[in-house]
């Protein structure tokens, strides 16, 4: 065959390959198999000088020609074939709005403990009060001694307070924070101190770890008639605005008077429901146990005389109740030990 007739079989071998070319992979094996720098026909190109000089010119313009010829059909079909890939990109990864979209995943809710501590905790912001936390592993001085505790005490023993060592316990209340946070800052304090507290009793209506709240403020003048209005303002706000407060006298080591709280029933009247039965709530009593508390007592503030509580200047009120007491009451929950059997059936009826 003469170099003649092989360029134009080249030349027309590889525009009918170009033409087949599928997609710009294939094109690009191409360009290669008849372009490129090993491919025949540059080669020929390349060697034209060694021809018969009579040949030279014609097979070089023609391998020229095919060269240029190829590399525009190339470029021509290359775009062509981007362009087509392009469009079914684009169809691919289309996104149709008008399909339904994914179920939306259940959103959780909050723990009903959780949800009601921060009930708890919205009202006394609203009174001016601040939330301060304090520690689980406490001291047995900030749980028993600085809150007035004799030695002999019955809560200190090992049977009513879980004993990490000879002088820290978990907890038993939220107490400690209060001359934690007298130790802290000067008069006067206004804190509420939420959090999780521990004993060692299991029945229906206790667990070993349990929630309170307490709540402490100290200032120039303050009576249990403040006291009386905060906690009926907190009364009102947690359980309805018809409630009423009572106080009733009792005892506890570290507040002197000290006082029981009780909130009127709401699910009857005078301990009788609108069924005319004996109110199942209040137990026919029509009032229910909330919390304790009383006035700060002096022995309390000798403990943080220096950091300025001079007992003669200054006077304060506690409290402190259960969280979930509260949440029970106003829920109609019966049985403490639900809050933590995590039971998606209980928790999914709150929140
Ligand atoms: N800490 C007491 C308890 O756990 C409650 C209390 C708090 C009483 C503050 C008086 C003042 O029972």
């Amino acid at each position: 065959m003469s170099a003649l007739d092989r360029v134009d079989a080249l030349r027309r071998e590889g525009e009918a390959a170009i033409v087949a070319a599928r997609d710009t992979d294939a094109l690009e094996d191409l360009r290669i198999r008849y372009l490129g720098r090993k491919a025949e026909l540059p080669l020929l190109l390349r060697s034209v000088a060694e021809l018969p000089p009579e040949d030279r010119g014609r097979v070089g313009k023609a391998a020229n020609e095919a060269r240029r010829a190829l590399e525009a059909q190339i470029e021509e079909r290359g775009g062509a074939l981007a362009a087509e890939e392009l469009q079914i990109r684009l169809a691919e990864d289309r996104v149709d709005v008008t399909l339904p979209g994914d179920p939306i995943s259940p959103v959780g809710r909050l723990h009903l403990i959780t949800a009601t501590r921060r009930e708890i905790e919205d009202v006394f912001l609203g009174l001016g009060f601040t939330v301060a936390e304090g520690r689980e592993i406490e001291l047995t001085y900030y749980n028993f001694d600085a809150l007035n505790h004799p030695p002999e005490h019955p809560a200190r023993n090992r049977s009513d307070t879980f004993y990490v060592g000879d002088d820290v316990v978990l907890r038993t209340h939220t107490s400690p924070m209060q001359v934690r946070a007298m130790e802290a800052q000067p008069p006067p304090i206004y804190i509420n101190v939420p959090g999780r507290v521990y004993r060692p009793d299991r029945d229906p209506t206790h667990t070993p770890q349990f929630h309170q709240v307490e709540g402490l403020a100290v200032d120039e003048d303050i009576t249990l008639a403040d006291l009386r209005g905060t906690l009926l303002t907190f009364a009102r706000a947690i359980f309805g605005p018809e409630r009423q407060v009572r106080l009733r006298p009792t005892h506890f080591p570290f507040t002197e008077p000290s006082v029981e709280v009780d909130v009127s029933c709401f699910n009857c009247v005078d301990g009788i429901t609108a069924g005319g039965e004996r109110c199942p709530l209040c137990k026919g009593t029509a009032w229910l146990e909330i919390l304790g508390s009383g006035m700060v007592d002096p022995n309390v503030f000798e403990h943080v005389r220096e950091h300025g509580y001079d007992p003669e200047r200054i006077q304060g009120w506690a409290f402190g109740m259960g969280i979930e007491r509260i949440a029970m009451l106003k829920h109609g929950v019966p049985d403490l030990r639900l809050f933590y059997e995590n039971d998606v059936r209980f928790l999914e009826q709150f929140g």
